[in-house]
């Protein structure tokens, strides 16, 4: 076993040859027998060299240099805290996040070799690469479901970035670049959805894109310009095809990238700390080689293993041919917008669509500049009262969310009773209103009944938002059916046809 922490090398007279990099004083150690020595540096290296490790260096130092050296690592510093290594403090979510999206890309470029974006041959080519392409359908749900993880696996990247505070100056640009970079995976499987031109994908791109004519003043023109047209036809096809295999790839490829430097240039990864934690001058540093790499590569064919198992076990999903004119009943958006659809069912289209939304991301957008007190950066739920305070969040927003969208189903009925009123007003500002009302309510206990900090209450605010949109989305998934009516999952009627 070597050493990790690195000591100097003694000076060498100008004169003499230079030694290979070591930290030993003695004759620098030969490779032992099944591992390969790093090259001489007196020898010319082969072009390859900066793509292909050539063998893992003994010492430290060479080691270091092996990461400033390789394309592909020196995205990494050559040294980190050992304590930004404990698994329970990333959970290797940004890594698992940087994989999917090499796997999709990669999986991508060989699904595009048989796919011909126009209506009909879209479906026929998806017929084929499913019963009579080698390993078509294998690399087909490989694509689809590390698309569907990589939604799941950002969304809970973002959730450990703001539990342990790290978006907080210096690192609030690259939060808004992680925001940019979550829209453009939605994005990106958003576009995705319509390609296979089945039944499941043409009524979902309906409903999804049905929502962007609400924008105030340009919907039309901007609902007009996606679809090509007025309604999803073949038109759209080719344009969520342009914006999937280019546009949204190279845009997350370019900020992905941009992302990694940034994480470098703010002085990297946040350091973990225990509640109430001062962190010491000098916390031990270990090599990036083997440490940091040796996990990412393990963690990496973990995932891999995972996602061959179950792309070989579950098959991407693929309907009858798309057919505008008989539509599934209930037309439900995919999965990740579930919730906001499940807004939509209950507030004006203007409100639920696009108020609440912008609202939301301006907020989440402005975070480090709302909440910028560095004291309890890389402590989860920055206080032990911070547990108590999440814990109460989830529990309030578990138990109001769908109180509340039963009441709204069963009992209320705005535009009945204010039949008169403009419905944005009626079923949009008016309940809107109410709502905000109790979130005062509840924000005035916390400050002066609780006494609690600013931080603890954006905490369990953020809290609050994020598990009520999570239990609205499972509502919208499992708990809608025919008409979009409210339906125990276990006596779900069976899909029917308009
Ligand atoms: C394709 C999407 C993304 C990829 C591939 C990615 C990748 C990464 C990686 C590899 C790290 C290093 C630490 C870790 O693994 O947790 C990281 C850190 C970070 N990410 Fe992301 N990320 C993505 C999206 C996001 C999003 C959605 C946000 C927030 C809105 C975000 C904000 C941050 C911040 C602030 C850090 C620094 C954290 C710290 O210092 O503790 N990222 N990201």
């Amino acid at each position: 076993m070597t050493s990790t922490t690195e000591k100097p090398t003694p000076p060498q007279p100008s004169s003499a040859p230079k030694p290979r990099p070591t930290t030993k004083s003695t004759p620098a150690p030969t490779p032992s027998k099944g591992k390969k020595a790093a090259p001489s540096p007196s020898k010319p290296r082969p072009w390859w060299s900066r793509w292909v490790p050539q063998g893992v260096p003994e010492d430290d130092r060479g080691r270091m240099r092996m990461v400033v050296d390789n394309i592909i690592l020196h995205i990494h510093p050559t040294k980190v805290p050992r304590r930004t290594l404990r698994f329970t403090y990333t959970w290797g979510l940004g890594g698992l996040s940087a994989f999917l999206l090499v796997l999709l890309i990669s999986t991508g470029v060989l699904l595009e070799m048989h796919y011909t974006p126009s209506a009909p041959q879209a479906y026929l080519d998806m017929l084929q690469l499913e019963s009579q392409v080698p390993f078509g359908s294998f690399i087909r749900a490989i694509h689809h479901w590390a698309a569907n993880l990589l939604v799941v696996t950002v969304t809970l990247h973002m959730l450990r970035v703001f539990l342990t505070g790290a978006y907080r100056p210096p690192r609030g640009t690259n939060w808004v670049i992680g925001i940019a970079l979550f829209l453009l995976v939605l994005g990106a499987n958003f576009t995705g959805y319509l390609l296979p031109w089945d039944q499941l994908a043409y009524w979902a791109i309906t409903v999804g894109t049905g929502i962007i004519a609400y924008v105030p003043f340009v919907g039309d023109t901007l609902s007009r310009l996606l679809l090509g047209g007025s309604e999803v036809s073949g038109r759209t096809l080719l344009n969520f095809y342009t914006l999937h295999i280019s546009v949204i790839p190279i845009s997350l490829v370019l900020l992905a990238s941009y992302h990694f430097w940034r994480i470098r240039k703010d002085g990297g990864l946040t350091i973990p700390k225990a509640p109430g934690e001062v962190l010491r001058r000098g916390l031990e540093r270990v090599t990036t080689i083997p440490h940091l790499v040796r996990c990412e590569l393990v963690y990496a064919l973990v995932w891999a293993a995972l996602l061959v198992g179950w792309a070989m076990w579950v098959p991407a999903p693929l309907e009858g041919i798309a057919n505008p004119n008989v539509s599934p009943n209930p037309a439900k958006a995919p999965w990740y917008f579930a919730g906001l659809q499940e807004l939509l069912l209950h507030f004006h289209p203007v409100i639920a669509a696009i108020f609440i939304p912008t609202v939301a991301l301006a907020l989440l957008a402005a975070l480090p500049w709302l909440d910028p007190f560095p004291e309890h950066v890389g402590t989860y739920f920055r206080s032990r009262r911070g547990r108590f305070l999440a814990l109460m969040a989830v529990g309030l927003a578990l138990l109001l969310t769908p109180a509340w969208v039963a009441a709204d189903a069963f009992l209320l009925d705005w535009i009945g009773w204010l039949p008169d009123w403009p419905t944005w007003i009626s079923n949009g500002i008016l309940p809107l209103a109410f709502l905000f009302a109790g979130v005062v309510l509840l924000h005035s206990f916390l400050r002066l009944t609780l006494q609690t900090t600013h931080e603890e209450r954006v905490l369990f605010w953020f809290i609050f938002f994020f598990t009520a949109f999570v239990v609205l989305t499972a509502i919208g998934i499992f708990f809608r059916g025919p008409n979009m009516d409210l339906y125990w999952p276990w006596a779900m009627p069976t899909g029917t046809h308009g």
